[in-house]
């Protein structure tokens, strides 16, 4: 039963300072929804609602939003934009949030072994706000979840990157057994492109057996000096199942300035009919 979905938010976000300094990343709007709230959305979509999050210092606004602002309802009623906080409301009616803490930023894979306090000894979603991903019928979530279900195994999101790309993410080496399924073997953190053993990369999204805890209390700093999530992963994929699902969608990487604003573009084209000006 898949039911918890973990939000790893510790990171400095250093790309864009100084608009992080004391502001989350997570809360960066892409037009007038915080990031994170979308990733919220994709995961309670799938039926995740149980929202667990790893924050750290600087990360407070990430807790007062999923909150009742009840002076700011009472403002709002009756008002033109009465509407405006409707389904941010429902979404914290219908999810349960809890918080742990990361006291030292030491990678996404030390992240995801402090929210182990949250999850306990079952499978769970993994969600990335700063990937913002769109899914052409149903949410990236609910495609894992649907292959999840079938082969009860841990299940990862990928897309084919340019080959030059390569060192910018985290690859798999692995084979094809449908259109849009790989069995993993393993994974490479961030190989150089004469090094890659694929252009498959791994996307922010996941949905991991709880093996992967054990995984993570073995595993030594990676590239970057920080613990991987990819090198547990990767491990995971010697001892049990592991599949790789080239979602459908598009995605963009709004940890980067030319993601973010590529996404604004994109979500103002998609509401709007139009080109911002
Ligand atoms: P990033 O690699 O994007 O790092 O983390 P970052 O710190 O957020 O941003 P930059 O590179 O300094 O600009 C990927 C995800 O892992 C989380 C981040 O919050 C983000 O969701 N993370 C990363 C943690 O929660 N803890 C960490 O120690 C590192």
């Amino acid at each position: 039963m898949l039911r918890k979905c973990l939000f790893p938010v510790a990171g400095y976000g250093t790309r864009f300072l100084p608009a992080t300094k004391v502001m989350p990343k997570e809360m960066l709007p892409i037009l007038d929804k915080p990031l994170v709230q979308y990733g919220i959305e994709e995961a309670a979509e799938a039926g995740l609602n149980q929202i667990c999050f790893v924050t750290g210092q600087a990360k407070r606004a990430i807790e007062d939003h999923f909150d009742r602002n009840m002076e700011l309802d009472d403002h709002l009623a009756g008002t033109e934009r009465a509407n405006t906080l409707l389904s941010l409301n429902e979404l914290i009616t219908g999810c349960q949030f809890t918080y742990t803490r990361q006291a030292e930023q030491l990678g996404l894979g030390h992240a995801i072994k402090v929210g182990e306090s949250l999850i306990g000894n079952e499978p769970f979603g993994v969600v990335l706000p700063d990937d913002f991903c769109i899914g052409n019928d149903v949410g990236v979530m609910s495609q894992l979840k649907s292959i999840f279900q079938e082969h009860q195994c841990t299940v990862i999101a990928v897309e084919e990157v340019p080959m030059d790309r390569t060192a910018s993410y985290g690859i798999i080496h692995g084979h094809q057994i449908s259109s849009s399924l790989y069995e993993v073997e393993k994974l490479v953190e961030k190989p150089a492109p004469e090094s890659a053993p694929s252009n498959i990369a791994v996307i922010g999204r996941y949905i991991l057996s709880p093996e992967v805890f054990g995984e993570l209390a073995t595993i030594n700093k990676g590239v970057g000096g920080e613990y991987q999530l990819t090198d547990a992963i990767s491990n995971l994929a010697q001892n049990s199942r592991v599949l790789a699902l080239k979602f459908d969608g598009c995605r963009f990487d709004c940890g980067s300035l030319a993601g973010f604003v590529a996404a604004t573009n994109y979500s103002f084209r998609c509401r709007f009919g139009t080109a911002p000006p």
